[in-house]
């Protein structure tokens, strides 16, 4: 596939299997069906739309012959059957660490760490882009951008680089500084704006109304760019030997990941690819952020916005456009939506580090120190397997723990100055 934007902005004349297997969008909210096409709104309510398939047989032996990343997935996913011959970021298949140590520190029989910082910009970002990234070849948009708490800033800024696709990315103002960073030095033109996330997304939705041919990954090509995150539960399963873990723990923002690694079990369960089995999905926000942890404890199907104040800045959207999806899947699963604060986030992030060897950004300090919390309230069943999600990297985030570690000691170069003080 070329990687140059040919169809008309906007036309819904598609080249035949533009989108694989996927045959639709469907409002979450009315039900009602509307074709494939640059769409992120119900035409009858305005709801947000998901993409739905027509599944052919896949079987596991087809998955296993697949490249070692998403693409392995691709009957599952809104991407043509050639998109591994167009310039992406081939992210995925990342590690899923066995993690005994962490496990016994915590009281629990069998935990996995999904370390989803392994991907080519260090977070689980790179695996919505690239879906975002063919939506956007395959609907002839010519501008790839996206409002970013962070991560997808630099998922975008990486991906268009690699596409030969110009790049607008909008961020808060006060983002952390290594993330601006590794943002800015892939080029493209990035956008601090003086704001919280909220307000760059409000930004961010102007704009695509305006703009003809923008994909804002996250806003109007949203519906494909979500599906990317199930490529993070069916690598869970296939990790698990084919089968679904017993509890999973997710960092929730706008809750789009918690939903669709649901959707995944949904679509590998309906597959017969793994058994039917029952499983309990958690989410993890940071208290100084965490409206859906609120409706949740007060029972509210509806999502109050709050204004973010937390070190977890990838995680603080105040106004959560999954929310009320995100409480609908942990009440029918079972599971809970818990947070912590932003002491407890820094011991997550050392907790992980010091057990597993795995250096987590903020997201995974939240979801690890949430783990916790969950088992030590009795939420969490310590006895049932479970995965908790790392969905980012610790470089990014370096300041979280400036203060907390640092040199054992300061000693001069002697071997007398090394016995005295006293480190063996
Ligand atoms: C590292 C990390 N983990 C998790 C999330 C949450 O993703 P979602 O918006 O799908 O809930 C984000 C969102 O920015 C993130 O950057
Ligand atoms: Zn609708």
């Amino acid at each position: 596939m070329s990687t140059t934007l040919t169809a008309t902005p906007g036309s819904t004349a598609l080249r035949p299997g533009a989108f694989g297997n996927a045959v639709g969008l469907t409002c979450r909210a009315c039900g009602h069906q509307q074709e494939l096409g640059p769409f992120y709104a119900c035409l009858e309510c305005f709801g947000p739309l998901e993409v739905s398939y027509d599944f052919p047989e896949i079987t596991r032996a087809r998955i296993e012959a697949g490249p070692k990343n998403i693409w392995r997935y691709q009957p599952l996913l809104p991407v043509p059957s050639d998109i591994t011959a167009s310039r992406n970021m081939e992210p995925g298949y990342t590690r899923l660490v066995e993690a005994d140590n962490l496990a016994r520190a915590l009281g629990i029989r069998k935990l996995w760490v999904k370390d989803d910082s392994g991907n080519p910009t260090h977070s689980f970002k790179d695996r919505v882009v690239a879906q975002a990234l063919s939506a956007a070849r395959e609907l002839g948009m010519t501008v790839f951008a996206c409002p970013s708490t962070g991560n997808l800033a630099n998922a975008v800024a990486a991906a268009g680089a690699r596409a030969g696709i110009k790049t607008v990315v909008f961020i808060p103002h006060d983002l952390e500084r290594p993330k601006v960073l590794t943002t800015a030095v892939y080029g493209g033109t990035l956008v601090a704006v003086k704001g919280n996330y909220d307000d760059v997304n409000k930004l961010a939705s102007e704009i695509a109304g305006e703009e003809e041919g923008w994909a804002f990954v996250n806003v109007n090509v949203r519906p494909y760019y979500a599906e990317g995150s199930k490529t993070l539960g069916f690598e869970v399963a296939e990790q698990l030997g084919w089968r679904l873990p017993q509890q999973v723990v997710i960092p929730v923002a706008s809750g789009s990941q918690l939903t669709k690694v649901d959707k995944s079990f949904g679509e590998l369960t309906g597959l017969g690819l793994v058994e039917d089995s029952p499983y309990r999905i958690f989410g993890a926000q940071a208290a100084g952020c965490a409206p859906v942890a609120s409706a949740f404890k007060d029972g509210y199907d509806v999502v109050r916005p709050v204004r973010p104040d937390t070190i977890a800045k990838s995680l603080a959207i105040g106004n959560p456009a999954d929310g009320p999806y995100v409480l609908d899947t942990v009440r029918r699963t079972g599971g809970a939506v818990e947070d912590v604060t932003d002491e407890e986030v820094r011991e997550g992030i050392t907790l992980l580090a010091r057990t597993e060897g795995i250096f987590a950004e903020t997201a995974g300090g939240v979801t690890v120190a949430t783990l916790k919390k969950l088992v030590e309230a009795g939420r969490l069943d310590p006895d049932a397997e479970t995965v908790v999600f790392n969905t980012g990297d610790g470089l990014k985030t370096l300041d979280a723990v400036a203060d907390r570690v640092g040199p054992t000691a300061t000693i001069e170069s002697s071997y007398a100055d090394f016995t005295a003080a006293n480190l063996i």
